[in-house]
């Protein structure tokens, strides 16, 4: 189906977090890849759905290694596990100095991930400027989405890095709910004059955060980052299955209850 990479230029502005919460609400099937070179954090924040820990010797480790023999879709699955919730994850390196062996999987595992029959691809690909041979698996991507805070000095190192990446990019600002609309709005008037494909917002939602680096729970369900994250996955899934690359995504969090559970994606 589609892969979407989902990365930062600098910080650390919650990637791993924004998939996580993506990966719950996405609707369609999916995989959660964690493909950010410097090392992966899934199997250290959330259970296996058996409530077991996670094995962080599965993953993109033991794919990488069997993976020169080809990589297909069967095989992908024989290195992910399954989080609670359901959620399908290929957990991540566990050190950043593995990377240094795998720079030839970029590439190939691109190509895989596009072509997977079953599911979408969310890949996070963690900060692009670290590792630049990741930009082979970028290359691949249905979509790019690039997560900045809402100030200037982040957005201002992502000009830098959309010409880089040399295509079109969506935006996802992480933003305070107090101030979200305008947040969003003084983004999108700053990148104005740049080649984006869309501007979206996540909200800056420190516990329900927390909740994705713990178990999952009822609550997380009426978090604002979960609700805002359904929103932003419902626009992105709905133009990838048009052929687009991303849509506006300009409302703030909606009040009230969010009708899924991240509990009861399988
Ligand atoms: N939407 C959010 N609202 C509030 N806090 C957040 C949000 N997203 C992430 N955080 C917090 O920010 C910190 C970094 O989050 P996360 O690990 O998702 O970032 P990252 O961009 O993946 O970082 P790294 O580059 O280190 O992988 C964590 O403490 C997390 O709880
Ligand atoms: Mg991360």
């Amino acid at each position: 189906m589609a892969l979407i990479v989902l990365a930062a230029d600098k910080g650390a502005p919650g990637v791993t977090t924004a998939a996580t919460a993506l990966g719950a609400v996405w609707p369609r099937a999916v995989l959660l890849a964690e493909c950010d070179p410097s090392g992966g954090d899934l199997a250290y924040r959330l259970p296996a759905d058996d409530g077991s820990v996670l094995n962080p010797g599965r993953g993109l480790l033991s794919l990488g290694a069997v993976a020169r023999r080809g990589l297909h879709a069967e095989l992908i699955y024989e290195h992910t596990q399954r989080l609670v919730g359901g959620l399908d994850v290929l957990a991540g390196l566990t050190n950043g100095e593995q990377a240094a062996g795998l720079t030839w999987l970029w590439g190939p595992l691109g190509r895989a991930f596009a072509a997977l029959p079953q599911a979408d691809v969310l890949a996070d690909c963690g900060r692009l400027g670290l590792h630049p041979q990741i930009g082979d698996l970028v290359a691949e991507a249905d979509q790019v989405v690039l997560f900045t805070r809402a100030s200037l000095d982040h957005v201002a190192h992502l000009r830098e890095r959309l010409s880089l990446i040399g295509r079109k990019v969506g935006i996802v600002v992480i933003a305070d709910p107090r101030s979200y609309r305008s947040s969003l709005e003084e983004i999108r008037r700053i990148v104005s004059g740049w080649d984006v494909a869309f501007v979206g917002g996540l909200a800056y939602d420190p516990k329900g955060a927390e909740l994705l680096r713990g178990r999952w729970g009822g609550r997380l369900d009426r978090s604002l980052l979960i609700r805002t994250a359904r929103e932003l996955a419902t626009r992105l899934a709905a133009q990838l299955a048009e052929g687009g690359e991303g849509g506006e995504t300009a409302a703030p969090p909606a009040a009230g209850r969010a009708k899924r559970r991240p509990e009861v994606r399988s």
